[in-house]
């Protein structure tokens, strides 16, 4: 719908006046001021942090007053290679300055280079490109249902996927559909049909749900992360592997939070040696500077889906490609992944013995996607970020008393060291419940 004439006016004289004034004299914005223009224009679907960025360097960021923090967030896993990576950020500037999108009505000399890059570093036939992770997390559904009707012969329309509880890909109406958190889903109705739910880390409840004939596909997450970095037993995944193919329905691994060396190994199915049928990359495959997502998969699933029946405008662009392409050398040349493994040792080594018992129930997690787990009856999670904020680390909480530390994986033993001892002290000054 066009504004009204009024509105139109409105906004055509702001943006006139803020032409007229030279860059040079455009006063800095402080936070206050930031925050509370952001309240008012800008829809309030989020709660953030009261800080306000405005630069990124590693795995620091600085605030519009220039106080520094470490960044242990990350854009939610999406800065896995730290912000501003100079191979990451020239790779766009380059593209960016040639040849930026043309939609894939054409063909460009990246896409295909790309394609072949990302197959033979996770060993599938093929690649779907995409934007963002819940269309990720949707294409590989929708490729699960395309195979189920056409090679598994599930009757028309009548194909089910299968997810766990507490499982998180995304805010879309699919996903939300397959969602258990009412913060998620109410008022958002009506769902998707065709989605079930089992408990996590469950291989009875697994095999049971697939002897339905019905069931193409179970969609899960190696470690849960928005649930608050829930680690399964040792063995599930091999369980869901062998289970799955058992009962002929496909494995999607959601790794869009877990992938791409965060959890210390290349994917976080590499701590079991198993691989899914189809795997969905996104986050840090933009490496934090574009939306760059992925669903990977052999040819009997892949080329199920003919030309038409799937798309996305901006999937594939050459700029995305090769912004993936730049984020997967720093992957594999730079130690990200083994360092991501060992720092993420001592973290979670230096929190489980220092920080304050009843305060703090549980120390968890694997490489550098890890959480603590705060007692409500001592401390509130969203004061300690506040807290540690005030100290130089911005970290935030998942649910009421969780709270994850996932910092880029570049960081360096003295910068862990230093943000480890920041993380203690805040905890560890908060006066134990009487
Ligand atoms: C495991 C997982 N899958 C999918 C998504 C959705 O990604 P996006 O926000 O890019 O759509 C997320 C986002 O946090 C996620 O953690």
């Amino acid at each position: 719908m066009l504004p009204s004439c009024r509105n139109v006016s409105k906004i055509c004289l702001k943006v006139d006046q803020l032409a007229k004034v030279p860059k040079c004299h455009r006063r800095l914005i402080s936070s206050k001021e930031a925050i509370e223009k952001e309240k008012k224009y800008a829809a309030h679907n989020y709660h953030p942090l009261p800080v306000v960025l405005t630069k990124g360097e590693g795995v620091f960021v600085w605030d519009v007053e220039g106080k520094r923090y470490f960044d242990y967030l990350s854009g939610y896993s999406a800065n896995n290679f730290g912000h501003c990576h100079p191979k990451i950020v020239k790779a766009m500037q380059e593209q960016c300055g040639k040849l930026h999108h043309v939609s894939r009505a054409f063909y460009s000399d990246v896409l295909g280079e790309y394609a072949e890059t990302i197959t033979r570093i996770f060993g599938y036939d093929k690649l779907m490109p995409m934007n963002t992770g819940v269309e990720g997390g949707d294409t590989a559904i929708k490729l699960a249902r395309k195979w189920a009707y056409k090679k598994k012969k599930v009757p028309k329309n009548e194909a089910k996927t299968v997810f766990c509880e507490d499982n998180f890909w995304g805010r879309s109406l699919a996903a939300i559909s397959s969602s258990t958190d009412p913060l998620s889903f109410e008022n958002y109705g009506p769902y998707m049909p065709g989605f079930s739910i089992i408990p996590y880390d469950d291989l009875t409840a697994l095999e049971k749900a697939l002897q339905d004939p019905l069931v193409c596909s179970f969609m899960v997450e190696p470690i849960q992360g928005e649930a608050g970095i829930r680690v399964p037993t040792h063995g599930y995944l091999r369980g869901v592997r062998e289970l799955c193919s058992k009962y002929d329905v496909l494995w999607i691994a959601d790794e869009i939070q877990t992938g791409l060396g965060r959890t210390g190994k290349r994917l976080a199915v590499d701590y079991e040696g198993v691989r899914p049928d189809i795997l969905v990359l996104g986050k840090a495959l933009g490496g934090g500077v574009y939306p760059v997502s992925a669903c990977l998969a052999d040819d009997d699933i892949m080329l199920q889906v003919e030309p038409g029946t799937h798309g996305s405008t901006f999937g594939g662009s050459p700029l995305g490609a090769r912004v993936a392409m730049a984020a997967l050398e720093v992957l594999e040349t730079e130690g990200m992944i083994q360092n991501s493994f060992k720092m993420g040792e001592i973290f979670r080594k230096e929190l489980s013995s220092k920080l304050n018992k009843p305060t703090i129930i549980e120390v968890r997690g694997k490489g550098l996607l890890n959480a603590i787990v705060v007692n409500r009856n001592c401390a509130n999670a969203w004061d300690i970020c506040l807290r540690m904020k005030e100290k130089g680390l911005i970290a935030k909480h998942t649910h009421e008393d969780i709270i994850r530390f996932a910092p880029p994986l570049c960081i360096n033993e003295e910068q862990m060291r230093e943000s480890i001892e920041i993380i203690v002290s805040t905890i560890n000054s908060i006066a134990p419940a009487k």
